[in-house]
């Protein structure tokens, strides 16, 4: 690990500050958090079980999947039926948005079925965006470096940590 980037405190103390704002725009709506598996599960429990939610709300897992083909990488949508989400205002919940590609794949089908869809990522890295998208609620804007840890993994690995940690560059350029 080179150093840690976000301490567990201030990831906790922006996360609640960002469930204020979420219990605040929702009030008249009918939530339902989408957890993108498995990094955001621990974003998900902070941002949303705490004091500051006083909505009732739904919840349930989305899990996307990544297949390197010969020239791309083709993503897919693992064991969900989006009949679920018919009619809710939908909030997906993501660790991190990168090149924007995990989330835009969800987007469209989400659109089709939900009444509103409405995306929060605790990270955002937007020096990497291949896709015109950017999140609704974030938690905080990154440079372009490999963090892990709160969720965050390097081939499963660190999603434990507390602190959001940078990774050294020669764990994964060789
Ligand atoms: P895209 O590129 O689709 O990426 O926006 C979203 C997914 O990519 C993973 N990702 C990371 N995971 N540290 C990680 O542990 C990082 O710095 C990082 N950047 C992207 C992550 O799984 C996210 O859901
Ligand atoms: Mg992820």
């Amino acid at each position: 690990m080179e150093g840690i980037l976000i301490s567990h405190i201030t990831i906790q103390e922006r996360i609640r500050a960002m469930c204020g704002q979420i219990a605040e725009d929702y009030k008249d709506k009918d939530l339902y958090a989408l957890v993108v598996l498995k990094g955001a599960i621990p974003f998900f429990t902070e941002l949303l079980f705490n004091s500051n939610m006083t909505l009732p709300f739904e919840y349930g897992p989305i899990k996307v999947s990544s297949y390197e083909g010969t020239k791309s990488k083709t993503l897919r949508v693992e064991q969900f039926d989006f009949n679920d989400v018919t009619g809710k205002d939908v909030l997906l919940v993501e660790d991190i948005l990168d090149t924007g590609n995990t989330l835009s794949h969800l987007l469209q089908p989400l659109q089709q079925s939900a009444s509103s869809v409405r995306t929060a990522v605790l990270l955002d890295k937007p020096e990497r965006r291949e896709k015109p998208i950017n999140a609704d609620y974030i938690g905080f804007t990154i440079p372009n470096v490999f963090v892990v840890g709160y969720g965050m993994d390097f081939n499963n690995r660190f999603r434990y940590l507390q602190h959001i940690g940078v990774l050294k560059k020669s764990m994964y350029e060789k």
